[in-house]
This record gives structure tokens, C-alpha cells and sequence, in this order.
């Protein structure tokens, strides 16, 4: 990031985060530390890419998965869960930050106080800023998962509403989080609202990212702490702006 900002090329942010995504999946689950930023020709890094766009269809996937099935189904689900979500959570906070300097501003402010003169990051302050944490609930606004499914174990009457044992329900998490009789001007990108006062008076159902219940997200946590160890470290050196090439996004208009 120091070389493009040197540079004064614009930065493309997805390009970074997908690197950094990439190196923490690659070192946590796999115990590969690859710097894919810098060897893109790796082969690992050139083979989970290939993987990412991999066809369901294709015939080669098929032989794959009859021969080594366990292990690689494992694999895949590693490196899909963990790495388009976070990388492009980063990317989304990159851009609303960008797009709201005050915001971020503010931010810099509580890592400079928790951190001064950029002194070393460190887990357990990290996940104590309040600030950070409302930020990153940005989520709301851009959930990488837009709605969740569960299958209705046993017929049941909610509300007058018989939900048929066996059937497919939908959560549509995009629509909760945007609805404004849920929370006032859902478009806005917002950290109050994530304050400890309005958290409290929040119905935890609106809010879904991560999903809920014993079938949420296992990698919430970890997800939130390399989010957040990423966000200190660029924004304690780093400004972000938006440039000719950021396409600013009119969540209204994407319906
Ligand atoms: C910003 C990052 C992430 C987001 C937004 C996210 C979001 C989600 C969502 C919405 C679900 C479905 C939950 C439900 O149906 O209630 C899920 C499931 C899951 N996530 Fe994540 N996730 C993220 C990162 C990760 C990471 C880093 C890992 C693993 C290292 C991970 C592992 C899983 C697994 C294994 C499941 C399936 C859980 C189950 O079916 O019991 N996720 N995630």
C-alpha cells in the first residue's frame, strides 16, 4: 500500500484485502504463509483462484471431489467462507470510510489514543475499541450474505402463520437490514447506531450477518479480529480517499 500511495496511483482496495484474506486463510488453516500480494505466480495463490471460479459443472471438480472428497470439501469451505467475506467486508468499510471522512477521522482518533505514536497493534486492545467495532457494523449496509435459509423441522404456527414441517424458510437478512421502520435512514452508513445506548434497545433479529442461532457463522470471531487488526494498521498510516475511479454506489437506486 505505501508504494501505490508513493506512487499516487489510485489503490485498488479489493486487490489488498483479497491478498491479506488470502495470507491469514493460507497460514490459519493450511499453516502456508504465502505473501500473495507480492507472488501472485504462487502456486497456491493461482490454484485457490482457480478454484474460486470453479464451475459445478465442470467435470474435473466432479473427479476431484470423488478422489480426495473429505479433504477438499474441508478445504473449499475454508477458503469460501473466509475469504470473499472478510475481503469483501474490508473493502466495503474501505469505501464507506472513504466516502465519510469525518467517520474516519474519528476512527483515527480512538486507534491514535489506544495506540499512540503508532505504537505495536495488539489483540486484546484491538478488540476493546468501541469505535472500531461500531464502524465495522457497517456490515449492515453491504451483508455478503443478502438472505439466510432453514428447512422447518416440525409444523409450527407463528403469528397465525403455519410454516409446514420440511419447508424452506427465508430470511431475507438485505431487506431487515434496510428497512426503515427497522432503523431510521438504513442507506447511511452510521457507527451511532451501534452505540452501547442504541445497541441495547436494538432487536438483535434485525442485525444478521453473521446469521443467528446454532447454525451461525463459526468464524465471527476471528473474522471480526483479522477485520479489525487490518483496519488499525491502515488507517494508523493511511488516509483513504475516494478517487476518479471509485464508482460511489446509490443504495437506493439498487433497489
Ligand atoms: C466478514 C466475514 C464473514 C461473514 C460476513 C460471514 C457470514 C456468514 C453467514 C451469514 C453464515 C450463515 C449463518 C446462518 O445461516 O445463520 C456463515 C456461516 C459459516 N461461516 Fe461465516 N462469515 C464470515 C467469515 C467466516 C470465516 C473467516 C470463517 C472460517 C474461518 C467462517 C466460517 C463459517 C462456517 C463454517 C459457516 C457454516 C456454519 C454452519 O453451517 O453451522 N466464516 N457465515
Amino acid at each position: 500500500m505505501q508504494k501505490t500511495a508513493d506512487s499516487g496511483k489510485a489503490a485498488n482496495m479489493k486487490e489488498f484485502f483479497g491478498a491479506y484474506s488470502m495470507d491469514v486463510v493460507t497460514s490459519t488453516s493450511f499453516s502456508v504463509d504465502i505473501d500473495s500480494l507480492n507472488n501472485p505466480d504462487d502456486p497456491f495463490v493461482t490454484n485457490i483462484k482457480k478454484m474460486l471460479k470453479f464451475d459445478l459443472f465442470n467435470p474435473l471438480f466432479l473427479l476431484i471431489g470423488l478422489t480426495d472428497h473429505e479433504i477438499l470439501s474441508q478445504s473449499m469451505m475454508y477458503i469460501f467462507v473466509g475469504y470473499e467475506t472478510s475481503s469483501s467486508t474490508l473493502t466495503f468499510l474501505a469505501y464507506n470510510l472513504a466516502t465519510n471522512p469525518e467517520i474516519m477521522k474519528k476512527l483515527q482518533e480512538e486507534i491514535d489514543e489506544v495506540f499512540p505514536n503508532k505504537a505495536p497493534v495488539t489483540y486484546e486492545a484491538v478488540m476493546q475499541m468501541e469505535y472500531l467495532d461500531m464502524a465495522l457494523k457497517s456490515l449492515r449496509i453491504y451483508p455478503i450474505s443478502a438472505r439466510l435459509e432453514r428447512v422447518c423441522k416440525k409444523t409450527i404456527e407463528i403469528n397465525g402463520v403455519t410454516i409446514p414441517k420440511g419447508t424452506v424458510v427465508i430470511i431475507p437478512v438485505y431487506a431487515l437490514h434496510h428497512d426503515p421502520e427497522l432503523g431510521s435512514e438504513p442507506e447511511l452508513f452510521k457507527p451511532e447506531r451501534f452505540s452501547k445506548e442504541n445497541k441495547d434497545s436494538m432487536d438483535p433479529y434485525v442485525y444478521l450477518p453473521f446469521g443467528a442461532g446454532p447454525r451461525n457463522c463459526i468464524g465471527m470471531r476471528f473474522a471480526n479480529a483479522m477485520m479489525k487488526l487490518a483496519v488499525v494498521q491502515i488507517l494508523q498510516n493511511f488516509d483513504l480517499a475516494t478517487c476518479d475511479e471509485t464508482e460511489v454506489m446509490s443504495i437506493k437506486d439498487s433497489g
